[in-house]
């Protein structure tokens, strides 16, 4: 069942630059696909080809100049006009790259989780711990009374990860944007994190949208890619499909660059 459309959005970035020279960039071009539920898509292209934008778009931190963005077969931007409501928060989530950025520090992990479970109204005051541990113990954060308590300071990048996941499962999405919620991660946690995510859609029939320059990854977790390239969409099918034969030959190009170990070594 189809979850999450996009049909022709389009986003151009005015900068005004040297000499009252304006320029525009335009980060994303006619763009249309759809995540079903249940199901994990990957988004990967180049530095630059508009994977965050779209992110923010559909998480409605940002405005699209044009197009549509249908949510459960209704279309949002005209619906509600305004920022994102908080009907359409508790249905979309997203997680960051950075998980040391994403938590404040001057707070305990409860009450990250707190938070959102109190302003959606989803439970009581008397329930909030049973939640907040259902919650800790969801993602593998044990033992969770002492989870609950800790400070971000005392966590690991991958613990905090955990929570930042914690924290969007709270509203019981349906999909999850995560924009390369692995890529600052040691090598070693980033697999936990990904059994995690797919642990997730399997219990929980939770969509997520898996942003990422991590091949890997990407053909680890993912059902279906999409290519984007100058922030138009130049290729999508099954993943190992993709993978295997591309057909764009800028897919080729970024699959070869990506899959390069060479590419990754210091410059001498
Ligand atoms: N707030 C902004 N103002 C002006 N230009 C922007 C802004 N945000 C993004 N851009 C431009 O839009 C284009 C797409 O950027 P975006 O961050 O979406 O790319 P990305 O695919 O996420 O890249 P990366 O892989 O490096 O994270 C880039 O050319 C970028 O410079
Ligand atoms: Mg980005």
């Amino acid at each position: 069942m189809e979850l999450l459309r996009l049909c022709h959005i389009t986003r151009t970035y005015q900068s005004s630059g040297l000499m009252r020279r304006r320029s525009a960039v335009e980060a994303l071009r006619d763009v249309s696909f759809h995540v079903n539920a249940g199901e994990i898509v990957g988004l990967i292209g180049a530095s630059g080809s508009g994977k965050s934008t779209l992110g923010r778009i559909i998480l409605r931190l940002e405005k699209a100049d044009r197009g549509e963005l249908w949510l459960n077969g209704c279309e949002v931007f005209q619906s509600e006009r305004r920022a994102a409501s908080y009907a359409y928060r508790s249905l979309v989530q997203m997680i960051f790259q950075d998980p040391f950025a994403s938590l404040n520090p001057a707070h305990t992990v409860a009450y990250h989780l707190e938070r959102p479970l109190l302003r959606h109204g989803l439970v009581t005051r008397g329930e909030l711990q049973k939640r907040v541990h259902e919650l800790l113990h969801m993602v593998g954060l044990t033992p969770v009374e002492r989870m609950a308590s800790a400070y971000p300071y005392a966590l690991s990048g991958g613990q905090r990860q955990r929570v930042a996941i914690a924290r969007a499962l709270a509203v019981n999405p349906k999909l999850i944007v995560a924009d390369e919620p692995t890529s600052m991660l040691d090598v070693s946690i980033r697999m936990d994190i990904l059994n995690l995510l797919a642990r997730l859609r399997r219990e929980q029939g939770l969509a997520l949208l898996l942003i990422t320059h991590d091949l890997a990854s990407a053909r680890y977790l993912t059902d279906r890619l999409i290519v984007l390239n100058k922030g138009v969409i130049v290729e999508s099918g099954p993943t190992d499909e993709v993978i295997a034969h591309p057909r764009d030959p800028y897919t080729a190009l970024l699959l070869d660059a990506i899959r390069n170990p060479r590419l990754e070594r210091r410059p001498s």
